[in-house]
């Protein structure tokens, strides 16, 4: 092989390559308050990829997805599922943590808020990117952000959870879930979840054993 050939013959982007690059991003304003951004963690080749909204004051301290109050409730739901944390990959759609600024916040001078419409489009290449470097077998959305990034419209997750369906786009089950969070907020959410998460558990024995 000449020297030329050498260096313009392209290596494969690796996960490596990913994550090295979007902890460089600064593609939009939210890297002006983020302490870091955070890529997904756990398993290279996931069966299951798990997609929340977008990291917390504490998922943007320590750079992990769902560390904070929403991850153990996640992890409570995983047990139920009889699934662990180290078999699937988990993620978010936005990987800066939002902020609005706020006195009472735990984590800094700001309190979490929803990603906005444009912080979801400027920062999706990455999440694309990240789906076809996976490559998963099924996608589970943890609320209605991931939802209705997957639908391409504002979805209701009261609609569609706990039922799959396929994303066209990668030809890929889909199967929503609530937010996590939400079942700090509305309890009586608590047996639909459970529920659905039960039905996953037996899903992906199916599936995947
Ligand atoms: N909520 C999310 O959607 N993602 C996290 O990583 C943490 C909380």
């Amino acid at each position: 092989m000449t020297q030329e050939n050498a260096q313009t013959e392209k290596k494969p982007l690796t996960f490596a390559d990913w994550k090295a690059a979007l902890l460089q991003c600064r593609r939009c304003s939210l890297c002006e308050t983020r302490t870091q951004a955070v890529a997904g963690e756990y398993r290279e080749h996931p069966v299951i990829f798990m997609l929340g909204e977008a990291p917390g004051g504490r998922e943007d301290q320590e750079g992990r997805p769902f560390c904070g109050q929403a991850g153990g409730i996640l992890d409570d739901f995983l047990r139920l599922a009889e699934l662990k944390r180290e078999e699937v990959y988990i993620s978010n759609v936005v990987k800066c943590r939002p902020t609005r600024p706020s006195k009472s916040g735990i984590y800094g001078n700001y309190a979490n808020r929803k990603p906005t419409p444009a912080e979801i489009q400027t920062c999706s290449p990455w999440l694309e990117l990240e789906l076809r470097l996976l490559r998963p077998r099924l996608l589970v959305t943890l609320g209605g952000v991931p939802l209705s990034y997957v639908v391409g419209k504002n979805a209701a997750v009261g609609q569609y959870h706990g039922k799959a369906f396929v994303w066209e786009k990668y030809n890929l089950p889909v199967y929503p879930l609530y937010h996590p969070a939400a079942l700090i907020y509305d309890a009586s959410k608590k047996m639909a979840y459970e529920n659905d998460v039960q039905n996953l558990g037996r899903m992906c024995k199916e599936l995947f054993t």
